[in-house]
């Protein structure tokens, strides 16, 4: 097999956006970062040296990482950080695994400019080929911030209060249009007529779920966090945070004479304020043949206002659970003789857990500005997970888990209650902090639902597991009910993933092969959620086989 080498700097350049010049923290000099190409069957090797004066690490989200937990990239869960003027090299394997994954870094807020795709290409053909594929376009959906991002999160952190949002969503790191100063940072997308393209959609975006579409045309999901899917023909596809959908493009067979179509992704929040800032848009332009005449689009431009821009007609609101709902619940495993969906049809285990912002007093000599003069944090099962001091895979390693972690993590919510009603004020009010995980043994099969809780929760919560993809066999409003909704599960072709988006006052179910020894981190992909603690981890032991044991640490593993 092939090994394949990246060298990584990460360190400050300067970067202009909305007429904002400032430092910002990137990969190689890039916003986005390079593009992480490889092929199934792959050997990786991406040694991140770090040039600037704060610890840091990378996240290659989705990679299974099988075995090599070493090289998953969170900090304090999976390694200690990589110190200023450090290097380390990230090593593993890319199998059974193809399609569209991000990379991201994953220490503080750092991921809102460090971000890049993760391509890898399959052994065998596309299974929704058919058509030849003409081209692929990445487009990864972000947040700029005139601000340092650090200040951002350190002020949220001092206030108690929710973070400033962001002051753009941006196409491939370009705000297009709708915001002030950008009409020079617009993403184009040049085609030509009666093609199909492939578009890798990710959202690295820091704090947001987004929706994402093209005007006048039709989008069809083939694969989604790097899984085939049964093909899904859209308007619009509804993406959170970590999670990445690839698209087949079919472009209109009768403007070979060009035209300029929007392309557009705006914030899916359940609740408006202080959500909304507006909305991204770039376009698709369509070559023209006939190079004497002048092409539409350069007319079209002139007229191209805030008003003409509106981009209501191209996508659901801000506010369309019903959308993001029927979306989510239409995408299915392709499950064929090749690609099958191998979703446990019974489980060894069942873990639920509330996922939950919640309030606390503020701490003496503060003033919070949360609600009712309250700090938030998160939780789950009423636990609010602490980072430890070093990285809890070593120390789990090493049997030295004292002052590190413990394996109390509750597996059922703390008392009985509704979940979703609409005045829980019993809610919330014994929440403990602490590094609390569980354990399982080697091929466990695995189930955790995740409760949405109605206390202070205006915003849908996407779940990420690292070191294994899930299969989503259930989802629903209101309490999960151990009785009634597994008897509704999808055991044939439940979509499989590495993110969930949770809705507000709602629940998911998902299943997981545990087959990955380690120690791997389950939070909240809204990174101001995981901020406040809504993470947990979960230990896989290793297997009974040589080949089901975590490998040694490198030697190159950062220390504390
Ligand atoms: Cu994409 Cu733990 O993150």
């Amino acid at each position: 097999s092939t090994t394949r080498r990246f060298h990584f700097n990460v360190e400050w350049k300067k970067v202009t956006r909305l007429c904002h010049t400032k430092q910002l923290l990137t990969v190689n000099g890039q916003y986005p970062g390079p593009a992480v190409v490889v092929h199934e069957g792959d050997t990786v090797e991406i040694k991140v040296t770090n040039r600037i004066a704060h610890n840091t690490t990378i996240h290659w989200h989705g990679l299974r990482q099988y075995r090599s937990g070493w090289a998953d990239g969170p900090a304090y869960i999976t390694q200690c950080p990589i110190r200023s003027k450090q290097s380390y090299t990230y090593r593993f394997k890319v199998e059974d695994q193809r399609g569209t994954l991000l990379w991201h870094a994953h220490h503080s807020w750092q991921r809102a400019s460090v971000y890049g795709a993760f391509i890898i290409y399959p052994r065998q053909p596309y299974p929704f080929s058919g058509s030849h594929i003409q081209s692929e376009i990445p487009i990864i959906l972000g947040e700029w911030w005139n601000d340092d991002v650090d200040k951002v999160e350190k002020e949220m952190l001092k206030t108690g209060a929710g973070a400033k949002v962001s002051d753009a969503y941006t196409l491939n790191g370009l705000p297009g249009p709708l915001y002030p100063c950008s009409t020079k940072d617009t993403f184009t997308a040049n085609v030509d007529a009666g093609k199909t393209y492939i578009l890798r959609i990710i959202n690295a975006a820091l704090n947001n779920e987004l929706f994402f579409a093209i005007s006048n045309h039709t989008l069809t999901v083939v694969e989604v966090d790097a899984v085939y899917t049964k093909p899904v023909h859209t308007k619009a596809i509804m993406i959170a945070p970590g999670q990445t959908t690839t698209l087949l493009l079919r472009t209109n067979n009768h403007l070979s004479d060009g035209g300029e179509f929007l392309i557009a992704a705006t914030p899916y929040v359940t609740s408006v304020f202080p959500f909304n800032n507006s909305t991204t848009v770039g376009f698709l332009r369509y070559n023209t043949n006939d190079k004497t005449k002048p092409a539409n689009h350069l007319n079209n431009r002139r007229r191209l206002t805030k008003t003409t821009l509106s981009t209501r007609a191209v996508l659901p609101d801000m506010l369309d659970t019903k959308f993001a709902t029927r979306f989510s619940d239409s995408i299915k495993s392709l499950g064929s003789d090749k690609y099958p969906c191998k979703v446990p049809t019974a489980i060894d285990k069942r873990v639920v857990t509330t996922i939950s912002l919640n309030l606390q007093n503020c701490p003496e000599n503060q003033t919070c500005s949360g609600y009712d003069g309250k700090r938030f944090f998160a939780s789950m099962n009423n636990v609010s997970f602490i980072r430890p001091p070093i990285s809890i895979l070593e120390s789990y390693y090493r049997k030295q888990s004292r002052g590190v972690f413990t394996l109390d993590f509750p597996e059922k919510p703390p008392s009985r209650f509704d979940f979703t009603g609409v005045n829980p004020v019993s809610e919330n009010m014994n929440t403990e902090f602490g590094t609390k995980l569980f354990e399982v043994d080697f091929g466990a099969r695995l189930e955790i639902v995740f409760q949405g809780t109605s206390f202070l929760n205006v915003e849908n919560h996407p779940l990420h597991v690292h070191g294994h993809n899930f299969f989503v066999v259930g989802r629903g409003f209101g309490n999960f009910d151990e009785e009634k909704d597994p008897v509704r599960y999808n055991l044939v072709d439940p979509p499989e993933r590495n993110t969930i988006a949770v809705p507000t006052g709602g629940w998911a179910a998902i299943r997981i092969n545990a087959d990955n020894p380690g120690v791997w981190f389950i939070h909240c992909h809204l990174e101001q959620h995981t901020s406040w603690g809504l993470a947990m981890g979960f230990i896989v032991k290793d297997g009974p086989l040589p080949s089901q044991t975590l490998l040694r640490p490198p030697r190159d593993l950062p220390k504390c």
